[in-house]
């Protein structure tokens, strides 16, 4: 568990899979730049029970709040076999929960506690769309830098239409440590 002063970084659990389906099962909740297809309970059950959402290409955490509420996500997953070291990804859950400052604090203490624990680890990726501007604006607040675009690099799943993502990366020595981050506080 990683405790900020806003929100708690934690590993998902069995209880947690009833109250997650829901969340992203709720379409209300889908935004343009987040892949928003219903994923079956049963599905979920079966990769927690396989990996617990933690293995060596795919990691997740779950962000609580102050009170423990699920609130959001944060993930690594493998990028490409020659970079060293994950691409990220990140999420709030519901609209209400936005601007209020918790995804800029969670991705800076999951990218420190990433360098921490990883020590082949020299970058850590983030693609995030070119009109993403809340998003590009995190990223930036917690050091992640422009590296360029990767144009066209996938297409809206109802028209074909092409988007483009930025390309940003916050590189080891860019991070503040872990400890010093929870001293902070
Ligand atoms: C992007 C996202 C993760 C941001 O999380 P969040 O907790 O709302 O972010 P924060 O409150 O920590 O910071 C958001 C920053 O962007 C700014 N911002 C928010 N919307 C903005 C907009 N439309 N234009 C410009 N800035 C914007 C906020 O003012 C804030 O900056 P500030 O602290 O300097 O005021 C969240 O909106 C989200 O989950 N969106 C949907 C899914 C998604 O896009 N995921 C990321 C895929 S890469």
């Amino acid at each position: 568990m990683i405790t900020g002063t806003k929100v708690t970084l934690r590993m998902f659990e069995e209880s947690d899979l009833d109250a997650y389906a829901k969340i992203v099962n709720n379409l209300s909740n889908a935004t343009p730049y987040w892949p928003s297809g219903l994923q079956p309970k049963a599905n979920l059950k079966k990769e927690f029970s396989e990996n617990s959402f933690w293995k060596d290409d795919y990691k997740l955490l779950l962000v609580t709040d102050k009170d423990g509420k699920m609130i959001g996500e944060v993930d690594t997953f493998k990028s490409s076999p020659n970079i060293k070291g994950p691409e990220v990804g990140f999420r709030m859950f519901e609209k209400k929960n936005m601007g209020r400052g918790f995804m800029s604090e969670a991705l800076r203490l999951f990218s420190a506690y990433l360098f921490q624990t990883d020590s082949t680890y020299l970058r850590l990726t983030l693609l995030i769309h070119s009109k993403n501007t809340a998003s590009l604006k995190v990223a930036e607040k917690c050091g992640y830098k422009k590296e360029g675009t990767l144009r066209n690099a996938w297409a809206d799943y109802s028209t074909g239409i092409p988007h483009s993502d930025e390309i940003l990366s916050l590189l080891r020595d860019e991070s503040p440590s872990l400890i010093d981050l929870l001293q902070k506080q």
